[in-house]
């Protein structure tokens, strides 16, 4: 899967996109990504690639033609992409548009800066997304998020191949509690179901600690769960404790 980004800060991608899970998919040949400089775009001596809002006010707009000369050249060398617009208008990204996203050949990220974007540039793109209901200074922070959750998708990415598909949100719940060495901490002990070497019992307990946190955490997620007739049960055991 290739990714492209547009943006002034082409370097805030360097170092999150060099290491650990994307950096071994990528010298695995799986990923790869194009990060280009709008600013090469820029026609005037100084590089322009802001300029001051129409009818006046506070702040620099983000200038429409380099970024159209941008996606152009994109267009030209690698075939057009999917354009999405990062924005916080945009409509909130979630696992489930991650996994839509996973299976393009190519995605492109535009990056928006400044006070905004010149509004014109909604007829270029196809999609706009926002990473949730808060202020970024820009749309980089939030495109390292969506190339960071889709990567994890593409087939062979993640190397155990079941793991994806054991976290949350995967089937809309949260994850179980996870434990490791030492079997004692601070007093605290490992739950012995899980020391037990009962596989059927361990499934059960995840399944039931799943639905615990996405219960008393999430409720909004439960709204959206198919129970199976196990998840009733276990829900039916949960309600009882609870009360
Ligand atoms: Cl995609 N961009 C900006 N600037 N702020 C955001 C966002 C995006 N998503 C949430 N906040």
């Amino acid at each position: 899967m290739i990714f492209t980004v547009l943006t002034l800060f082409p370097s805030m991608f360097e170092s999150p996109l060099g290491e650990s899970l994307i950096k071994k998919a990528r010298d695995r040949g799986l990923l790869e990504f194009n990060i280009v400089n709008i600013r090469a775009f820029a026609t005037d001596i100084h590089k322009t690639c802001d300029d001051a809002p129409f009818g006046g006010g506070a702040g620099m707009v983000m200038k429409v033609e380099p970024i159209r000369d941008a996606m152009e050249h994109v267009d030209k060398d690698r075939g057009r992409p999917r354009y999405v617009l990062l924005t916080p208008h945009g409509r909130r990204f979630d696992q489930e548009l991650a996994m839509r996203f996973s299976r393009l050949s190519h995605l492109a990220l535009v990056c928006g800066r400044y006070e905004g974007i010149d509004e014109r540039i909604l007829t270029l793109v196809d999609d706009e997304v926002s990473i949730g209901d808060y202020v970024l200074s820009g749309g980089e922070a939030a495109a390292l998020v969506v190339i960071d959750a889709v990567s994890r998708l593409v087939p062979g990415v993640v190397g155990n191949d079941a793991s994806p598909v054991d976290e949350s949100f995967r089937d809309g719940l949260l994850e179980y509690p996870q434990y490791t060495r030492p079997r004692e901490f601070l007093g605290m002990e490992v739950p012995q179901v899980l020391l037990s070497g009962n596989h059927e019992e361990i499934r059960r307990w995840r399944r039931k600690e799943s639905l615990r946190r996405t219960i008393l955490r999430r409720p909004d997620l439960m709204e959206r769960l198919q129970p199976t007739e196990a998840d009733s049960l276990l829900i039916r055991e949960l309600m009882d404790e609870l009360d």
